[in-house]
């Protein structure tokens, strides 16, 4: 757990720039229904008059696309996620306890796609971690991704409890609360998409996995759960759920001998965080990657509970030394 907790935003003065923002979104949300044919002329003229101060290409790009809120942006899938939608003109919220690398991957985007990017250098399964996040965070998101987790691999009785703790409380709690905090705002605001990064885990049982397997189950279920209570709102929620992916999570997890995580057979972090961000703008529910992992959950539904669990206890225990 880390004590200290930093903020950092880059550019210019990060409250300014939230005002500037939140100006264009008032603006994009009472004005841009009633501006009909021409719009997009007429904002870009009103943008310069408004605006002439500070450098035209940068408020436009913020004007038009809003901002993006993605926990575990530090690396693996959350990473790929930023500069996805960093390349599309999102201004990003960054949150993950690695500093250097916030910073790292800030500095790369920025200049890339001339956007605002504020750091968040926090432990996300602390209150005072999420608190940070949310009070760099003043303006509502357009877009959330609950990405930040982790697992741990072995029997329930043998591994750590403060890890399990932690896990329970990143991969649950936090993305409970973080959801919760955001979340009115975006039904006020008429619009928004939440990305929940859960797993093909979520679906069943994981022997030698198990809290881990048991907090995707929670997570793909609160997200279903919301897509109904969120209809007709303009906010959608999307599970994504992959197999196993080549990122820092087996080492993470402890589980870098086991097989099932062998990076040869894992995918790519690229690809599927390309995949996640067009089923989310589609607004889909649940995003399984890989044709694999569709089929296989098919099996895991038809066949006996009693059989699912020693198959995937099978292929848990399976080690590559
Ligand atoms: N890789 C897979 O096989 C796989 C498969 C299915 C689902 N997933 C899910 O995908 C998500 C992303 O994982 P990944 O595969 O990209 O693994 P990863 O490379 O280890 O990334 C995990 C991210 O979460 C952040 N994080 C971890 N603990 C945190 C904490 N206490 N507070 C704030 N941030 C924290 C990490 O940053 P810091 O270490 O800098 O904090 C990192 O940015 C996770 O929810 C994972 O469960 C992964």
């Amino acid at each position: 757990m880390r004590a200290g907790i930093s903020v950092r935003g880059n550019e210019k003065d990060v409250l300014a720039e939230k005002c500037l923002i939140d100006q264009c979104n008032c603006f994009r949300q009472a004005e841009v229904a009633k501006l009909g044919k021409g719009a997009g002329l007429r904002i870009l003229f009103l943008a310069i008059l408004g605006f002439e101060s500070l450098p035209l290409h940068h408020h436009v790009v913020s004007f038009m696309k809003g901002l993006a809120v993605i926990t575990g942006a530090s690396g693996g899938i959350g990473k790929e996620i930023a500069r996805i939608l960093a390349s599309e003109g999102y201004d990003l919220v960054i949150a993950a306890r690695s500093e250097g690398k916030l910073r790292e991957l800030s500095e790369e985007l920025s200049s890339a796609h001339h956007i605002s990017i504020t750091e968040v250098a926090a432990d996300l399964s602390t209150e005072e971690g999420r608190k940070a996040l949310f009070d760099m965070t003043q303006q509502t998101p357009d877009i959330l991704v609950n990405n930040a987790g982790f697992g741990d691999y072995g029997p329930f009785a043998d591994c750590p409890w403060e890890k399990q703790d932690e896990m329970i409380r990143l991969n649950m709690l936090a993305l409970s609360h973080i959801t919760h905090h955001f979340l009115p705002d975006m039904i006020s605001a008429g619009s928004g998409r939440i990305l929940n990064v859960a797993s093909v885990a979520a679906f069943e049982p994981g022997p030698l996995m198990s809290v881990y397997y048991a907090s995707k189950a929670y997570v793909l279920s609160l997200s279903e759960a919301l897509t109904v209570e969120l209809k007709g709102t303009g906010v959608t929620v999307t599970a994504l759920c992959p197999g196993p992916v080549n990122t820092g999570f087996s080492k993470a997890a402890n589980a870098e001998d086991v097989s099932l995580f062998k990076k040869s057979s894992g995918a790519d972090a690229a690809k599927v965080a390309e995949f996640a961000v067009r089923k989310m703008h589609k607004g889909k529910p649940i995003a399984v990657y890989g044709m694999l992992f569709k089929v296989s959950l098919f099996f895991v539904k038809i066949l006996p509970r009693a059989l699912v669990r020693r198959l995937i206890y099978r292929i848990q225990k399976s080690r590559t030394r």
